[in-house]
């Protein structure tokens, strides 16, 4: 039994899309809300619609993938559009990831979500590392939290922020102490891409993406301790809220140390995008498996039970 119970939603399953991958149209949304997946969420969008960043601006490697996408979306009233005439009922719900460029955008657009009324939980993208000149709101621990105090008054629901990865413990802490002032906020997505990598093709001694002369976000293997330490330590230090893992999933055993780790759900990114949506049903079965053969009957017999030495 892989079924997830939170926010008081139900999935059938812990495992849905990273947002970004396969969710920019309405035909790669109904992809992932046709597919094995547990839940979908819609790409990040700002209030009017935006090209991005020039081609190339993905590429895969062995060990993962380098992105510098520019936000290219269809404008937020498309995909509140989808989330109108989502089939809640289905039991899949549906996550809608906002990236405004300002936060005055990211209220705009929460102030219409709010009048919705939909049954789609917002995630708010405090961690865009592509934008040309625009530094990352998540790295500003001020700045999150005057944001979320705006956010939280012009959207009562539930809601969650992603958030990109840190890597000291101090700023653990600090971000910590941000989210935990504000009870509205119901999860924390872990993590976006490592911002500004750098991949390199020796044969052509040349970047493989153009935007930012070679620099971009970073998925995939790459990112999967770095992944698995935000999961970790956000989940001891937000005992009130859920954290959802993503980062460097390729296997039900990248899947299973999320959990572990303490990852209610878990998104998948780099390995979607290069595999398409059969990935859900293998990493499903996979997990399924893992669980079989360690005796585990659900997923709450083991989340967040990682041991230390
Ligand atoms: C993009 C990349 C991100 O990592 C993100 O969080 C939002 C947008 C992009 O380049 O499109």
């Amino acid at each position: 039994d892989l079924s997830v119970s939170w926010l008081g939603l139900a999935m059938a399953n812990p495992l849905y899309n990273a947002s970004g991958v396969m969710c920019r149209s309405v035909a790669e949304l109904e992809q992932v809300r046709t597919s094995a997946a547990g839940a979908v969420i819609t790409k990040s969008c700002t209030p009017q619609p935006r090209v991005g960043n020039p081609e190339p601006r993905y590429c895969a490697t062995p060990l993962g993938s380098i992105n510098s996408m520019g936000l290219p979306n269809a404008g937020y009233p498309y995909y509140r559009d989808y989330a109108r005439s989502y089939p809640y009922a289905a039991g899949k719900p549906l996550f809608l990831s906002l990236s405004g460029m300002t936060l005055d955008e990211n209220l705009d657009m929460l102030r219409d979500l709010a009048a919705a009324e939909l049954l789609c939980l917002p995630e708010v993208n405090l961690s865009c590392p592509n934008l040309p000149g625009k530094p990352q709101l998540g790295y500003d621990f001020q700045a999150c939290s005057e944001a979320l105090t705006q956010i939280t008054r012009v959207y009562q629901g539930p809601f969650g922020v992603k958030l990109p990865p840190y890597f000291d413990q101090v700023h653990f802490a600090q971000m910590a102490a941000v989210l935990n002032a504000f009870p509205g906020l119901r999860f924390v997505t872990c993590i976006n891409s490592i911002g500004n990598g750098l991949v390199i093709d020796v044969e052509r001694e040349s970047v493989v993406i153009k935007p930012k002369d070679g620099l971009g976000g970073l998925g995939g293997s790459y990112v999967l301790p770095t992944a698995l330490a935000n999961v970790r330590e956000f989940y001891r230090l937000l005992p009130d809220k859920h954290v959802v893992g993503c980062g460097g999933i390729n296997s039900g055993r990248e899947a299973f140390m999320h959990i572990l780790a303490g990852a209610t759900v878990v998104q998948i990114g780099s390995c979607l995008y290069e595999e398409g949506e059969g990935a859900f049903a293998r990493i499903l079965d996979e997990l399924s498996a893992l669980m079989v053969q360690k005796g585990y009957q659900r997923l709450d017999d083991f989340r967040g039970k990682l041991k230390t030495l």
